[in-house]
């Protein structure tokens, strides 16, 4: 089995639906070691506990540097031998050390048909645009945000009386069978 670990910095939604797919049997050759998390009350840690799994908590504030930061996390990737890693709504760049120890070993997913929409708010960028589509990536990832090699993309429909909430849960929603679907034939 693949040893993987999922970052997160918010709800876990798609955190939520990789674990609920494992438990299902539909990832059969991935084990998640632990959740890591940026944020102190991120929903996504209330979210673990369903699943009884070990939860890094790690804030950028209490470090010198980000340098230090990522130290801190790749002493758990190490002590845990994570092989992968998998963005999940983690909403910090990757950086250099942990870059050079899983190069192109690191899955995000953005809610845009990048290269549209980079960074933050992208649901709300796409809604302004006029654009009568947008939808999910999932990527491969760089120092960059959101600029990593393009693996696979889903459309969806924006509607022309489409509220930010309502285009966020069709995307959500198409996020959760899509992420473990790549993450499947990606990482065997
Ligand atoms: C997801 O929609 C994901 O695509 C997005 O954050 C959301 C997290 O939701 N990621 C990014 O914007 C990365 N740049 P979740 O916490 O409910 O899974």
């Amino acid at each position: 089995m693949t040893k993987v670990a999922i970052f997160a910095s918010g709800s876990g939604s798609n955190f939520d639906s990789i674990m609920s797919k494992i438990e299902q049997g539909l990832l059969p050759q991935i084990e998640v070691t632990a959740l890591y998390t940026d944020q102190v009350n991120a929903y996504c840690i209330e979210r673990a506990r369903k699943y009884n799994l070990d939860v890094h908590i790690n804030e950028l504030k209490n470090f010198d540097s980000k340098a230090d930061y990522e130290r801190k996390i790749i002493e758990w990737l190490t002590a845990e031998k994570v092989e992968w890693i998998i963005l999940a709504g983690y909403m910090k760049l990757i950086g250099e050390n942990i870059l050079n120890a899983y190069q192109r070993r690191i899955l995000n997913i953005h809610p845009s048909l990048l290269p549209k929409y980079k960074g933050k708010d992208a649901i709300g960028q796409a809604l302004a645009s006029g654009d009568t589509q947008t939808g999910t990536t999932v990527h491969y990832v760089d120092s960059g945000m959101d600029t990593g090699e393009i693996i696979e993309q889903r459309t969806c429909d924006i509607y022309p009386d489409d509220s930010k909430a309502l285009l966020e849960a069709r995307i959500k929603a198409i996020e959760h069978e899509f992420y473990p679907e790549v993450i499947s034939k990606i990482i065997q």
